[in-house]
């Protein structure tokens, strides 16, 4: 574990991200579910609203230090589609929040070489966000940095209901056959087209649960519960948890010794 009392300055930060890249293997993809902001503001006597405002400093500090590690792709479980069940000002609050943080962070995520991308119900965003949605994915869509992709209006289980409805059309139509279905097939109707599985799954506030986030992609993702409150997570936590990715053996099913070299033909090892 990074000790937590070095003092955060410049020079420290580049040798803590220096020593992460020599330690191991920097995750191509990390999600995260951006959990606890509502209990980081009660503790403090404070509105939830205040939580998720802190949050989208912790977002500008985990997506700036992705950037500068090499990560390719960062999910973030920005809200749910149980989360519009939520009560009715919150909603707002969180939307309005969402609108303007889009619009004030994009000139320096486009700066950081950072595109902008969005999977999710996108249609169910009030228009105001979406119109930010899209001027921020449109400015960044040429940049070769760190893609994110912002989980709005997402849940596993609408990702995988909507391509079963796309792909039982193209079966209709005659496009696909019902025997030309395997998991490749089935990964180009998920909204993650493209995007390979996480790497590794970060989960924020102590919850051991997924939360209905991307339940197919996770299928082999190693998983860190990071007891902090999003709000307080920021680079020196993501540094612990890649530290404890680095520890771990992906096996992918199989047994040790058969990961020593690595497997001709195996598809799950190189994906
Ligand atoms: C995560 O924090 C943000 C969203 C789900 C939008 P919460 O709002 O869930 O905060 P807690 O979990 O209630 O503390
Ligand atoms: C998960 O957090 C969703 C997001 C972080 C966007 P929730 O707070 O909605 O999850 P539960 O209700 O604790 O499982
Ligand atoms: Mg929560």
């Amino acid at each position: 574990m990074i000790s937590r009392r070095v003092k955060s300055s410049k020079e420290d930060d580049d040798r803590l991200q220096s020593q992460l890249k020599l330690n191991g293997t920097i995750p191509v993809h990390i999600a995260i579910i951006m959990d606890g902001n509502g209990r980081w503001a009660k503790k403090r006597n404070l509105p939830r609203i205040a939580g998720h405002k802190e949050g989208v400093e912790s977002v500008r500090d985990i997506v700036e230090v992705c950037g500068q590690l090499g990560v390719k792709h960062l999910t973030l479980y920005a809200f749910s589609t149980e989360n519009w069940k939520r009560p009715k000002d919150e909603v707002s609050m969180l939307m309005r929040l969402l609108m303007n943080a889009l619009r004030d962070e994009t000139d320096r995520l486009h700066k950081n070489n950072v595109s902008v991308n969005a999977i999710g119900d996108i249609d169910a965003l009030p228009i105001e966000v979406q119109n930010e949605l899209n001027d921020a994915k449109t400015k960044t869509a040429t940049n070769t940095g760190l893609q994110l992709h912002l989980a709005l209006s997402y849940s596993g289980r609408w990702d995988l209901t909507e391509a079963i409805k796309k792909l039982a059309y193209d079966v209709k139509k005659g496009i696909l056959q019902p025997d030309q279905i395997d998991t490749k097939a089935i990964e180009k109707y998920l909204a993650t087209n493209g995007i390979p599985d996480p790497d590794l799954l970060v989960r924020t506030s102590g919850e051991f649960r997924i939360s209905n986030f991307l339940l197919w992609q996770l299928a082999y993702s190693e998983i860190f519960i990071s007891p902090v409150c999003w709000p307080d997570f920021r680079r020196r936590e993501l540094y612990e948890a890649i530290t404890d990715f680095q520890k771990r053996e992906r096996r992918f099913g199989l047994v040790s010794e058969q990961l020593k070299e690595p497997l001709e033909g195996s598809s799950i090892i190189k994906k």
